[in-house]
């Protein structure tokens, strides 16, 4: 049996007040590991900003690279909606149904802890050992204290410091801070226009403006969220203008397929749905994933994601050949006008001697099977 500690957090950034925290924590109580387990997307909600938890889960994991007896966890990561403690906890019963779980948890939480859902539940499967911040001395008959441990720095104050441009280095890791200076993270953001204007150059700028139009005309059409074509058209060429795509990509563990990894011209697709998280705060997936498969489409694709991937090729500042009856096709038949898309890029690609990427004929493939 061994003795687990989790410490849930938002993590934005990790900063040493965590990982002092858990540092204690296993020395008092002689845990054989603490997780950190980054909270997952919080429900939209625009008051408060929070950076996407790929991200922030990045930064963990790096924090802690090489230490021994620290894991992250992307359990809640993955999860799409909030999480009750008591479910997490359940989680790491089941896969650990022999070890003694302790959750790490800081005390002003423990003030409200009655509120909390299943609180009695919580106490079955776990032991909740307590750190206080700032001083404050919040304990209780049901939790154990971690007595080596405040922390006299929030995430938040590190937030502001590095917006100010000020230095951090006494509180975040080296490693979480190269990847965040890096990463154009935390640095004061303009408006989403104004943002987008100082990553692309004029005619990029321009014709993501066309996409965007282009994107809101048919989402009004064939009945998608035009707020979300709005956004996914403006920003879907973000990441294209960006130096460095293979380094950048690989720092945020974007996920590249081989041709990908040959094929430079594709890759801001995939890097644009992580870098609109840091650079403009989306977290809404059906907006990433427009994003992600705006160059290479997939089967099975979404009704943003198909609007997206005609209206790239079909904004008013194309002007090819076949432009125009392609924009009245997609009017009417969308599905018809994304596998026109791609035979047209295929065509492309061919005189060029370019390489044709396999899910061009998946899609193709999939298009004939409903005929
Ligand atoms: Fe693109
Ligand atoms: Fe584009």
């Amino acid at each position: 049996m061994s003795k687990i500690g989790i410490m849930g957090g938002t993590f934005d950034p990790i900063h040493f007040g965590h990982l002092n925290i858990a540092t204690a924590a296993k020395s008092e109580y002689h845990l054989d590991k603490v997780i950190f387990l980054t909270s997952g997307n919080p429900p939209h909600k625009r008051d408060k900003q929070i950076l996407d938890a790929k991200i922030r889960h990045i930064m963990v994991k790096r924090a802690i690279a090489g230490m021994d007896g620290f894991e992250a966890s992307d359990y809640e990561v993955n999860r799409p909606a909030y999480s009750y403690s008591v479910n997490t906890l359940k989680h790491f019963k089941e896969v650990m149904p022999d070890d003694e779980l302790f959750f790490i948890i800081g005390g002003d939480s423990l003030r409200d802890f009655h509120k909390w859902y299943m609180p009695e539940e919580i106490l079955k499967l776990c032991t909740l050992l307590v750190y206080n911040r700032c001083g404050g001395r919040h304990t209780s008959d049901f939790s154990k204290p971690i007595s080596g441990s405040t922390i006299d720095i929030s995430s938040t104050e590190i937030r502001k410091k590095l917006e100010n441009g000020e230095d951090v280095s006494a509180f975040v890791p080296h490693s979480v801070l190269e990847f965040i200076k890096r990463n154009n993270i935390y640095r004061k953001k303009l408006r989403m226009e104004e943002q987008l204007k100082t990553l692309l150059t004029p005619e990029r700028y321009a014709h993501s403006l066309g996409v965007m139009e282009t994107a809101v005309e048919l989402a009004k059409i064939h009945g998608a969220d035009t707020e979300k074509a709005k956004l996914a058209g403006l920003l879907h060429d973000n990441a294209k203008n960006l130096d460095n795509i293979y380094e950048r990509a690989h720092d945020l563990e974007v996920d590249l397929d081989e041709f990908e990894m040959k094929s430079p011209p594709l890759v801001h697709a995939k890097l644009g749905a992580e870098t609109a998280k840091i650079e403009f705060g989306i977290t809404d997936p059906e907006i990433l994933e427009a994003i992600k498969w705006h160059t290479i489409g997939k089967p099975d694709m979404t009704l943003l994601e198909k609007i997206i991937f005609v209206a790239d090729l079909t904004e008013p500042g194309r002007n090819f050949p076949d432009a125009e009856p392609l924009r009245k096709l997609s009017r009417e038949n969308l599905d018809m006008a994304v596998a026109e898309c791609i035979r047209s890029t295929i065509e492309v690609n061919k005189k060029r001697g370019n390489p044709i990427h396999p899910n061009a004929f998946a899609i193709l493939d999939e298009m004939n099977k409903k005929e």
